[in-house]
């Protein structure tokens, strides 16, 4: 909790290699003086405090730093790029205002935290022995150099929330000490490889322009734990192997997350995506994916966020799914789930939210189911026979429990065709104040 002014003094301490004054309330201005004769100086960390730097552009410092702490400083300017390019180890000017084209400045160190400023250009140019590279949060355009695949012994890449683009397809698969990469909220486009590296733990392409199917090999990598795609143009299935990331599958101290969500994905959801035991938050939401909910996910223990909304998924809720005990968040609205959804479990304690949009479930928090099932089949099966069946099964989704009260006494006018035509007519009109009612009631429940 030291205040006040740094003394011009400080920079008579020729022996000094440390300065860390950061994270104190120190203020006032600091400029060459207090650096004049700091030959020895290596280690600069000046984060976390409110100094005006008024460095004469002219200056060139005496020392050579190895590690350099400027994050959150409040800084607006551009600073002294040539210093920068002298620091070997380690720079961190993230969380400050300060803009400038990088198109054209050379950074050496190992470690380079750029994040949440206003740089513009293309990247930096960077030394082949960097391992750590935030820039997220900039404004930074262009494509990935082509020279970053010879830099191999990069782990960490964040490069959220800029407007870069192109393909990154050598990125991901030449990198072979890769453990990170988020590239977020760019216009990235093409294909994932099928042969990204074998470390990956972490890989962040949510919202970009990524097309194609999911290379099944993704979920081979044995180290991934996070996987988020969502928001892209990737169709086809989700791969129908046997996955093999181990710490999806079996390593409780990881926050494992699989998000597919916003993308084209359609057929089944393989039962063995639900091996991934581990897995604590699965978003398969907006997609076009069919088929039932496979029973094996009363094996996910780990769940914790459940969101299949907005699919084609049908079929009756599996029991087993009440036994996921850590399940805090569940939405399996806008399918085509039908059966009473099952009782005496916490599926009940969910709002009526998660299961809205699916026509032909029932049961509490929804309404209740009032007919057994069978009849509904019957009716649904005299029904198929029927060119006109759609407009009628679209009308019946709104309110079986009226359907199946109705249909129970007329039902026996089903075999008779021509009776049939007159029954449609009747229900279609009831089904029409019916349908006005739902709406209505459905509207009021969301305003
Ligand atoms: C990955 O595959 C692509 C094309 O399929 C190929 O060009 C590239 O060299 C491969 N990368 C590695 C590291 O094998
Ligand atoms: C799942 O993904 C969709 C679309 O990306 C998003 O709107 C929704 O909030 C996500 N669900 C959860 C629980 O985060
Ligand atoms: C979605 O994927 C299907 C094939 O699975 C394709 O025919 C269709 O054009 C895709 N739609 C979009 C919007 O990309
Ligand atoms: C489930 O998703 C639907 C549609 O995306 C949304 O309107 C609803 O609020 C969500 N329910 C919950 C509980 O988040």
């Amino acid at each position: 909790m030291f205040s006040g002014s740094i003394p011009l003094t400080l920079g008579n301490l020729t022996y000094l290699v440390f300065l860390g004054i950061g994270s104190n309330s120190f203020s006032g201005t600091m400029n060459d003086m207090h650096f004049s004769r700091l030959h020895n100086l290596e280690n600069l960390d000046l984060s976390n405090t409110r100094f005006t730097f008024l460095f004469n552009p002219e200056w060139i410092p005496l020392f050579q730093l190895k590690e350099l702490y400027l994050d959150d400083t409040n800084q607006g300017e551009e600073k002294f790029w040539d210093f920068m390019a002298g620091i070997n180890i380690s720079i961190d000017i993230s969380n400050n205002s300060i803009s400038g084209d990088m198109s054209n400045v050379r950074l050496n160190s190992f470690v380079i935290k750029l994040s949440h400023n206003n740089f513009t250009g293309t990247l930096p140019h960077l030394s082949p022995k960097v391992n750590y590279v935030d820039l997220s949060h900039n404004s930074f355009t262009g494509s990935i150099p082509h020279a970053w695949t010879n830099f191999k012994y990069l782990y960490f890449i964040s490069l959220w929330n800029n407007n870069l683009f192109g393909e990154v397809l050598t990125i991901l698969s030449c990198l072979t000490y890769l453990q990170v990469i988020n590239l977020e909220k760019n216009e990235f486009f093409g294909a994932i490889p099928n042969n990204m590296s074998k470390s990956l733990q972490v890989v962040i392409l949510r919202s970009n322009k990524f097309e194609g199917s999911i290379p099944p090999q993704l979920f081979l990598l044995s180290d991934l734990i996070h996987l988020d795609l969502a928001h892209n143009k990737l169709s086809g299935s989700i791969p129908q192997i046997t996955y093999n990331t181990t710490r999806m599958i079996a390593d409780a101290y990881s926050t494992n997350l699989l998000d597919l969500s916003a993308n084209n994905i359609s057929g089944k959801i393989p039962s063995e995506l639900f091996r991934l035991i581990e897995v604590q938050t699965l978003n398969l939401s907006y997609n076009h994916l069919t088929g039932t909910i496979p029973k094996t996910i009363g094996g996910m223990k780990n769940l914790e966020s459940l969101d299949l909304s907005n699919n084609k998924l049908f079929g009756e809720i599996p029991e087993n799914m009440a036994t996921l005990s850590f399940l805090s968040y569940l939405n399996l609205s806008c399918n085509n789930f039908s059966g009473q959804i099952p009782t005496g479990t916490q599926l009940q304690s969910f709002n009526i939210s998660s299961y809205d949009g699916n026509p032909e479930l029932c049961g509490d928090p929804l309404k209740k189911c009032s007919m057994e099932k069978n009849v509904v089949n019957t009716i649904q099966h005299g029904m198929n026979e029927d060119s006109e069946f759609d407009e009628e099964s679209l009308y019946l989704g709104m309110g079986v429990g009226f359907a199946v009260g109705f249909c129970s006494v007329f039902g026996s006018l089903l075999i008779f065709r021509k009776w049939r035509h007159k029954y449609y007519r009747l229900l279609n009109r009831m089904y029409d104040q019916l349908y006005v009612t739902y709406m209505l009631k459905f509207n009021n429940f969301h305003a």
